[in-house]
């Protein structure tokens, strides 16, 4: 397993680096747009390919580096399915999986530092963006912040994990690196309170000041889509509307970009291949399986996924590898269903909250001592 913390003194912020093996695939989480040479020099040295870039939640603090990553490695983004980011590429939902070869993360939906902040578990170890901190825990003053949400995301949902687990956050300013969901719970003095008003009145009396990215940083990172309007970009991208005609004429491949967990759960339209992005450039290439289906049925290859991300890069990479004809639907699958297009029945069962103890044994902390920012 390859596991790297990596830090950005700017932002206080640690960005993670995950792999099972030297030569295979790779996620990061929450890199920092002005670090993203290091990224990418160290995943080069490391062997690895990127495959998924994560935020936990949108940022306040640093610029992310999720878009940047997206242009220069064509990785997949992932956010929470809360996110007000305008594009990225996948969301998960509360109880949802990220994988990648040999890594499967599973997604919490945490809210309370904003509205849109999730934590990830992967075996022994939890990331927790900036809900839980070490020895402290996110603010919950902007981004739709709130301390209610935020207590029962660290009482009810954190502090029920083992209490070995280790403690990976997105910040720390003191130079710790690691803690333990045990020693939180024991040591956090955010944590030791009595009532979940208790935990509110802290919260609500830090009086801090706006961090001094948060200006260019909020508004940075809700825009991180893809540019699609170039002149490049316009030319092979097709409204739902023209891509329900090629179907109709019979002379387009429709081809889903999308992971079966993403298929299962929002259905697929009539007819589609799958073959999941990651794998699309060795099947564009000369040779290849997609490639050699649009020579011999001379038929045009049609992208999709979840909101048109994955799909733009494959038309460019397909178009790239000589197949002009190769095009993507705009929006990907939720705007095709917005429109009226077909689709066949999501078939998976609704993911279930983890079933976590009850709140009243989570509530009772013992030993209060005076809560500190
Ligand atoms: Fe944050």
């Amino acid at each position: 397993m390859i596991f790297r913390q990596l830090f950005d003194p700017t932002s206080s912020t640690y960005t993670y680096l995950i792999a099972s093996r030297r030569g295979g695939e790779a996620l990061i989480i929450d890199p920092v747009l002005e670090r993203v040479d290091r990224y990418v020099k160290l995943m080069e040295e490391l062997d690895v390919r990127l495959i998924k870039a994560i935020d936990t939640h949108i940022h306040a603090d640093h610029i992310t580096g999720l878009g940047e990553l997206r242009n220069r490695t064509k990785c997949i983004t992932v956010m929470g399915e809360r996110s007000s980011a305008d594009v990225v590429s996948m969301r998960v939902g509360d109880g949802e999986r990220v994988d990648i070869e040999g890594v499967s993360l599973e997604s919490i939906y945490t809210p309370g530092h904003t509205d849109d902040s999730y934590s990830f578990v992967m075996g022994d170890r939890v990331f927790t963006g900036d809900t839980l901190l070490i020895r402290g825990t996110g603010r919950t003053d902007f981004q739709n912040g709130d301390p209610v949400q935020q207590y029962d995301s660290i009482f009810n949902r954190l502090l029920k994990l083992p209490e070995e687990t280790l403690v990976y956050p997105a910040h720390d300013y003191k130079g710790d690196t690691v803690s333990t969901i045990g020693e939180e719970k024991a040591f956090n003095p955010r944590l030791q309170v009595e009532s979940l008003q208790q935990y509110v009145d802290v919260m609500n009396s830090l009086n801090l000041p706006n961090p001094r990215m948060m200006d260019v940083a909020v508004p940075a990172n809700i825009r991180m889509g893809l540019d699609q309007n170039t002149p490049d970009g316009a030319a092979w991208t097709l409204g739902t509307d023209a891509v329900m005609k090629a179907i109709d004429a019979g002379d387009a491949v429709l081809v889903d970009l999308r992971e079966t967990s993403e298929r299962d759960k929002q259905g697929e339209i009539p007819g589609s291949m799958h073959t999941p992005y990651p794998n699309v450039a060795e099947h564009v290439a000369p040779g290849g399986m997609l490639a050699q289906l649009a020579n011999a049925t001379g038929k045009r290859l049609i992208f999709y996924c979840a909101y048109g991300e994955r799909s733009a890069m494959a038309a460019e990479a397909a178009r790239s590898a000589g197949l002009m004809g190769a095009r993507h639907l705009k929006g990907g699958i939720r705007a095709w269903k917005e429109a009226g297009g077909a689709v066949t029945s999501p078939t998976a069962p609704k993911t279930a909250r983890r079933p976590w103890p009850c709140r009243s044994s989570a509530t009772r902390r013992s030993a209060p001592s005076p809560p500190r920012p």
